[in-house]
C-alpha cells in the first residue's frame, strides 16, 4: 500500500490503543484467579485476542460486550486439557507465559503458532520449567514450536539466575512458581517489566522484589479484580517520534501508561533534545498525557540496564536517530535479533532503501544524521513494529513510498492508519 505524507506537519490529539502486555496478562490473571474479573480498554488486536480465545480453549468462560470483557475465573486447579492443540498465532507473550502456567496442571497441552513464532526461541523458558519438574519439548526434539507441555501438579520451587532480561521468560517462572510448593527466587539479569510482579499485587497475591531479586512462595490462590488497561507506551512511541522529526508539527497523546519499566523511550527522547511534556501523570493508575513538538534533535548512546525499558521501541528510535545531528550508538540489544523479525538486520536494511546512514552490528545499530529520508518500496518483513516505524518514516520522505505486508500491524494496532490520517494537517478526515 502506498504511505501517507505529511507535508504540512501534524496536529492534534490520539488516544492510543491499551496496553499490550497488560491485556494479555488480564485474561491470564483473571483466568487463575477465583471469581470474576472485568477489563476495560482490553486490547482487541490479534496477539491479545490469541490469549483469550487460548483461554477459551482451557475451559474458561469469558465474554466480550463490545465495552467490557468478563472472565470468570477457574483457579489454578480448574483448567481443562483442551480438545485440540492451540493456535497463538503471532504472540510470543502468549505462547512464553502460558508454558509457564501449563507447567503446573496435570495434563498435556500442545502451543503453536504462525511461521514467524515457530522460528522463535523456547529453550529460555523451557530449561527453568524442566528444572521445576515439567516435560515440555519443541518440533522434533528442537527448542521450537509446537511446544508440547506435560505439566504436574508437584512443580518444584526454582532458584533462577537468568541468562536473558526478558520479561516473558521471567513471567513465565513466576507463573509456574505461583503453582510450586515453597520459595522460589529469581534474579534478572536486568530489570525487565513488571507487569506480572503488579498484578499478583492486584489480584491479592504476594510478591517481592529486591531489585533484580524476585522473590514469592507458592501455591497462591488470586482473587478477580476489576482491570482498566492504559494505554500503550510502545504505540505512543511512534507518534512520539513521528511529531519530533515532523516539521510544524504538535501532538498530544492522551492516557498513556507510564509504569517505570517501561518508559525508556520518554529518556532517549529528553537526551536527544526533544520538546516533551508529561501532564496529569496520575501515580495510581500509572497514566499520563504527553505532548509532543518538533525538536531540534541530537545523537545518543543507548545501552546496559535502559535497553530492557525500551526493547520494542528500538526500530522507530532508530528512525529517530536519522534525524538527529551526530552518530547515534544502540548495544548491547542483541535480543532485537529474536523478536517477530530479526529487528536490527530488518531496521537497517529497510530504512537503508529510504536513504538512511545505518549499520547493523551483533548487538544494535550505528546510526549518522541527519539524513533526508526519500520514498521507496519498503516491507514490514511481517512484523507490526517495522511497519508502523516504515509509515512514520514515509511523513517525512520525498516521494512515494511503497509498503508490502502493511496488514502485519493489526497485531498490536489495528487502528493505526486511521490515527496517522487523523493527525495530518491538510488530510480529509471524515
Ligand atoms: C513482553 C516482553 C518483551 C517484549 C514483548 C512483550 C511482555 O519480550 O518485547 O513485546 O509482555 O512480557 P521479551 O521478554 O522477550 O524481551
Amino acid at each position: 500500500m502506498e504511505l501517507l505524507q505529511a507535508q504540512n506537519g501534524l496536529a492534534g490529539s490520539i488516544t492510543v490503543p491499551a496496553d499490550k502486555s497488560i491485556s494479555h496478562r488480564s485474561i491470564m490473571f483473571g483466568a487463575l484467579a477465583t471469581g470474576q474479573t472485568t477489563i476495560k480498554n482490553f486490547l482487541r488486536a490479534q496477539d491479545c485476542l490469541s490469549t483469550l480465545n487460548a483461554f477459551k480453549k482451557l475451559g474458561v468462560p469469558i465474554s466480550d460486550d463490545g465495552t467490557t470483557i468478563t472472565v470468570t475465573g477457574v483457579g489454578f486447579s480448574g483448567l481443562k486439557k483442551s480438545q485440540s492443540d492451540i493456535d497463538v498465532g503471532n504472540s510470543g507473550t502468549t505462547i512464553r507465559l502460558m508454558m509457564g502456567i501449563l507447567a503446573g496442571q496435570n495434563f498435556t497441552t500442545t502451543l503453536f503458532g504462525d511461521d514467524s513464532l515457530n522460528k522463535r526461541p523456547m529453550q529460555r523458558v523451557m530449561t527453568p520449567l524442566q528444572q521445576m519438574g515439567a516435560t515440555l519439548t519443541g518440533k522434533a526434539s528442537s527448542e521450537f514450536p509446537p511446544i508440547t507441555i506435560q505439566g504436574t501438579k508437584e512443580l518444584l520451587a526454582i532458584d533462577y539466575q537468568m541468562p536473558v532480561a526478558s520479561a516473558q521468560v521471567k513471567s513465565a517462572i513466576i507463573f509456574a512458581a505461583l503453582q510450586a510448593k515453597g520459595t522460589s527466587t529469581i534474579i534478572e539479569k536486568e530489570i525487565s517489566r513488571n507487569h506480572t510482579e503488579e498484578m499478583i499485587r492486584q489480584f491479592g497475591g504476594e510478591i517481592t522484589t529486591n531489585g533484580r531479586k524476585i522473590t514469592l512462595t507458592g501455591p497462591q490462590t488470586l482473587v478477580g479484580q476489576n482491570v482498566v488497561v492504559p494505554g500503550d507506551i510502545s504505540s505512543a512511541a511512534f507518534f512520539l517520534v513521528a511529531a519530533a522529526i515532523t516539521p510544524n508539527s504538535q501532538l498530544h497523546l492522551k492516557n498513556v501508561g507510564m509504569n517505570p519499566t517501561r518508559t525508556g523511550i520518554i529518556d532517549v527522547l529528553k537526551q536527544m533534545g526533544a520538546n516533551l511534556t508529561i501532564e496529569n501523570l496520575d501515580t495510581n493508575n500509572q497514566a499520563a498525557d504527553l505532548k509532543i513538538e518538533t525538536s531540534a534533535l541530537h545523537s545518543t548512546i543507548i545501552k546496559g540496564e535502559i535497553i530492557p525499558r525500551l526493547i520494542d521501541e528500538l526500530p522507530i528510535i532508530a528512525l529517530l536517530a536519522t534525524q538527529a545531528s551526530g552518530q547515534t550508538i544502540i548495544k548491547d540489544a542483541e535480543e532485537l535479533k529474536v523478536k517477530e523479525t530479526n529487528r536490527i538486520d530488518a531496521t537497517a536494511a529497510e530504512l537503508k532503501k529510504m536513504g538512511a546512514d545505518i549499520t547493523p552490528t551483533e548487538d544494535g545499530l550505528i546510526i549518522n544524521g541527519p539524513t533526508p529520508l526519500k520514498g521507496a518500496k519498503v516491507s514490514s518483513r511481517g512484523d507490526h513494529r517495522i511497519g508502523m516505524m516504515l509509515q512514520i518514516a514515509a511523513l517525512i520522505a520525498t516521494g512515494t513510498t511503497m509498503l508490502q505486508q502493511p496488514e502485519a500491524i493489526n497485531i498490536s494496532y489495528p487502528d493505526f492508519f486511521q490515527d496517522i490520517k487523523k493527525i495530518i494537517v491538510g488530510e480529509h478526515h471524515e
